[in-house]
Formats: structure tokens, sequence, C-alpha cells
């Protein structure tokens, strides 16, 4: 497997349960390093941007109001095979449907608040990295 990186976000509602930790722990704990975090208020401008790939879709409009909620924290994770890993950590997007002991089942209450955001390929880990960080606030260690 190789050595990659994804973009994981912390979502409003999460963070207003005070579980960052928690979920950070849970990333740590399956072997993925921290190698870029900030906190951030996204403005409209960056959440529609970001999830500029859902524009047409019904949940859109919802899904832009509930990441500008409230404060998110952002971080860059790296590990082996570090994309699905964190895809497996995080659970299925529909929390009801999420495994047991995954971070949605354990912290999402809707499909539309779920706690966490992931990338879904490497190729879109890439973009979305390139989204929040410049190349010198990610640092491997
Ligand atoms: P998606 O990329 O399909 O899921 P994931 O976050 O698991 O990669 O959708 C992006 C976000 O859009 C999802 O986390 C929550 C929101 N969303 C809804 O609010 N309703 C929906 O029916 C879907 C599919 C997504």
């Amino acid at each position: 497997m190789a050595l990659e990186r994804t973009l994981s976000i912390i979502k409003p509602d999460a963070v207003k349960k005070n579980v960052i930790g928690e979920i950070l722990a849970r990333f740590e704990k399956a072997g993925l390093k921290i190698v870029g975090a900030k906190m951030k208020q996204l403005t409209r401008e960056e959440a529609e941007g970001f999830y500029a790939v859902h524009k047409e879709r019904p949940f859109f409009k919802a899904l832009v109001e509930f990441m500008i909620s409230g404060p998110v924290m952002i971080q860059v994770l790296e590990g082996e095979g570090a994309v699905l890993k964190n895809r497996d950590l995080m659970g299925a997007t529909n929390p009801k449907e999420a495994a047991a002991g995954t971070i949605r089942a354990d912290f999402a209450d809707s499909i539309d608040a779920n706690a966490v955001h992931g990338s879904d390929s490497a190729e879109n880990a890439a973009i979305e990295i390139k989204f929040f960080f410049n190349d010198s606030d990610v640092v491997s260690h």
C-alpha cells in the first residue's frame, strides 16, 4: 500500500459536541498521522467552492448552510492507504447505515449533519488539500 495523504474535516456538529479530540485520537490509533491542521470558520464562498461537485444536487443549499453554521477543524492525515483507511473510520454517509464503532455511527445525528468529511480518492485528496493548505503548512513527521 502506498503512503498517502487525505483531507479530513470535523464538521460543525462534531465541533459543537466538543469531540474534536476523540475523533483525532481515532485517526492516530489507526496509524494515521496528523500532518496539517487548522480551525476555521468557512465562508459561504469557501463552502460552495469545496462542495462544487454537488452544486446541482437537491441537498447542496442545506449542505452549504450546515458547513458554515459554525467552525470546522480541518486536517491532513498521512499514512499507508490513508484515503480508504479514513473512509473506513468515518463509516457510511448516512449514520443510520454506518457500521458500529465508526465515527459517524458514534457522533453523527443525520445524513446532513454527519460529523466528518473525508476525501474519496487520492486524486480528490490532492485537490482538497490544496484548497485549504499551502505546501509549507503540511509537514510529514
Ligand atoms: P457525499 O460525497 O455523497 O458523501 P461523503 O461525505 O460520505 O463523501 O456527500 C457529501 C455530503 O453531502 C455528505 O457528507 C452530507 C451531504 N449529503 C446530504 O446532506 N444528503 C444526501 O442525500 C447526500 C448523499 C449527501
